[in-house]
Formats: C-alpha cells, sequence, structure tokens
C-alpha cells in the first residue's frame, strides 16, 4: 500500500512516500481504507524526535494517528460494525497510509465530509478529557488560550453544549470566527489578565492552556488558583502547580461519539483550513509546526 514514512528523525523533508505492506484487522480490532488522515502537531513533533525519551519508536515510521475510511476488515470479537460502514477514529500506528488498523471509533455522520471526520479523533478526544478534568459544566465561565486550534475550537464548543460561557483568545483575525461560534474572543500576550477581567467581570471558572507559550501565571492570577487551570503543551506548568494532561492518565474515547451527535445537531463545526495529497505530507507537517492553523490540515488519502 501507499504510505508516508521516515526512517530517521528531522525536518519534513525525512517524510517520503513508500510502499509497505498492509496491515490487518487482529482480535477487537477493524481495518478501513482510508479516506483521509488528519494532521496533529504531535506528528511532526515525534517525526523531530523530540519526543524520542516519552514514546521511543522503531524507525521507519509511519506517523499519524487520525483516520476516517471504510471498514474493509472486522476482526475476531468487534461487533456492531460491518465491512462497508464510513467510520473515523484513532490508528492504532500508521494513519498516513491507504490502510490503517483501528481500535477505537464512530460512525461518520453521512452529512460530515472525509476531511472533516479525520480531523476529529486527537483534538476530540482531548477536549473532552480536559473539560471533564477541570469539570467544566453548566453555567461556569471557561477560557480557552488557543481557542482557534484544533482542540481549542473543539474545547470552545463542547463547553459551550454543557452550558459554559466562554471566552476565548487568539490572532485578531480570527476573533469574528470565534464570535460566530459563540465564543467571547480576546488576544493573547501582554495584558492579557486586564482583558479578561474587563469581559468577565464576575471571574473565571477554569481556564485550558492548548498554546503552551508561557500564558500559564496569568491564568492563575485569572481564575485565583493553579488547580482550575489546565495546561495541555506547557510542559513548565507543573513548577507552578498546574497539571498537565497527557493522556497517560487515561483517554476519553467517548469523545468521538459526543462530537458525531453534536455534528448531527448543528452544534459542531471544525473546519478544514486546508487539504494535501498524501504525497504532499511535508508541506502539512511544516504549516502545522507554524503553529497559526485555524481549525485542522487534512491528508487526502483515496
Ligand atoms: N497533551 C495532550 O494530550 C495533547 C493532545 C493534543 C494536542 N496537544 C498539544 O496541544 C497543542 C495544541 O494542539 P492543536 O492541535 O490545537 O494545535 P493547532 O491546531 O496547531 O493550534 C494552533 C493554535 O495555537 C494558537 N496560538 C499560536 N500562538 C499562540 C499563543 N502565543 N497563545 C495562544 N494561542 C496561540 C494559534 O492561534 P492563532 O492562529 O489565532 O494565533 C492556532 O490556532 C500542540 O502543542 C499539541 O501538540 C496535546
Amino acid at each position: 500500500m501507499k504510505a508516508v514514512q521516515f526512517a530517521d528523525y528531522g525536518g519534513p523533508e525525512v517524510l517520503r512516500p513508500v510502499e509497505v505492506p498492509e496491515p490487518h484487522a487482529g482480535p477487537g480490532q477493524i481495518r478501513v481504507a482510508v479516506r483521509a488522515a488528519g494532521v496533529n502537531p504531535m506528528d511532526w513533533k515525534v517525526r523531530s524526535g523530540a519526543m524520542r525519551q516519552m514514546m521511543p519508536l522503531t524507525l521507519p515510521a509511519i506517523p499519524g494517528s487520525d483516520v476516517a475510511g471504510v471498514v474493509d476488515e472486522v476482526g475476531a470479537g468487534v461487533t456492531g460494525v460491518e465491512v462497508g460502514d464510513e467510520v473515523f477514529g484513532f490508528a492504532t500506528a500508521d494513519g498516513y497510509a491507504e490502510y490503517a488498523v483501528l481500535e477505537h471509533f464512530v460512525a461518520k455522520p453521512p452529512t460530515m465530509s472525509w476531511e472533516e471526520a479525520a480531523g476529529v479523533p486527537v483534538v476530540a478526544e482531548t477536549a473532552v478529557r480536559s473539560l471533564d478534568l477541570l469539570g467544566v459544566r453548566e453555567g461556569h465561565v471557561l477560557l480557552v488560550n488557543g481557542a482557534s486550534g484544533g482542540v481549542g475550537l473543539t474545547a470552545a464548543q463542547l463547553a459551550r453544549a454543557r452550558g459554559a460561557t466562554v471566552l476565548g483568545t487568539s490572532s485578531p483575525a480570527n476573533h469574528d470566527f470565534l464570535r460566530g461560534l459563540g465564543v467571547i474572543p480576546t488576544s493573547y500576550g501582554a495584558g492579557l489578565v486586564e482583558r479578561v477581567r474587563k469581559l468577565a467581570p464576575d471571574g473565571v471558572d477554569a481556564a485550558l492552556d492548548t498554546a503552551g507559550k508561557g500564558a500559564i501565571p496569568d491564568l492563575i492570577a485569572i481564575t485565583g488558583t493553579p488547580e482550575r487551570v489546565l495546561t495541555i503543551s506547557d510542559p513548565d506548568a507543573p513548577g507552578h502547580g498546574v497539571r498537565m494532561t497527557t493522556g497517560a492518565e487515561g483517554r476519553s474515547y467517548q469523545a468521538l461519539a459526543e462530537v458525531a451527535r453534536l455534528f448531527e445537531r448543528g452544534e459542531f463545526d471544525l473546519p478544514v483550513a486546508r487539504t494535501f495529497d498524501l504525497e504532499q505530507a511535508a508541506e502539512a507537517q511544516e504549516i502545522s509546526q507554524g503553529g497559526h492553523v485555524r481549525g485542522k490540515l487534512v491528508l487526502r488519502v483515496a
């Protein structure tokens, strides 16, 4: 099958289109013919070698974990899904490929495009895990620092669906877009504490940092305590008494069904910022690394 692989850690240029043997579904797994594969910042972080202590890989490796496609093998013990079903979910490994093996997946809503579906898994799981760890519920005021990226947009919309009021930081160019999703926008950077106090004079119950760009002291000042702050990407946060979630503490796979339900009700929109052919994975990862994608980058596989 066609895939994109890296044989050494390094820059985007180490990604190469290759032909490799197809994987097959084992017990508890399905295989899909991949139609689209999502690109996440984790993909370039792993490829660069920056994660090699935490996630040692056997090279060569195929990046990617988010896929949407058509089921073509159903392994022993898997029920409720048939060959020909359209699904999206987590590839056990090797997402940038023509075929992928999945253990956690849901039916793709018929009105959700392949590209939209391929953008959902990692950001949905991360957003639900984060909102649950923060205990976000109806009536809360949540600040999402980095609200226009994949995790931020997802967390903001899921929090709104729970009945929370959501403030979100982004570049000024994304403020109208956030407003359209019911999020109260403001800019990140110097003066954040004062801007948020004006927008939420009665206080902020919880803050989720997706950006990992040094805002933790401000988020503690805004919520009043490190316990009400959570980061997904700032390794310095624990030094401030703030928890960083990695997923090692458990995954929120129910997020896939939650997002599919909201999408069908017209209450969830994760825009696909740009699509690429599978062979253009290096370009997609380079843009992801630039850190200013609104929504998702997606590879078209078939
Ligand atoms: N721990 C976990 O379980 C976990 C899971 C998933 C992802 N992550 C990590 O979380 C991070 C975000 O992931 P993602 O998929 O949401 O990334 P993404 O889609 O690439 O989002 C990037 C967003 O960051 C915003 N941004 C850039 N600089 C910022 C700053 N200084 N302050 C606030 N926002 C800023 C950008 O907004 P503008 O364009 O508006 O500037 C952009 O929308 C990545 O580092 C990723 O590796 C961790």
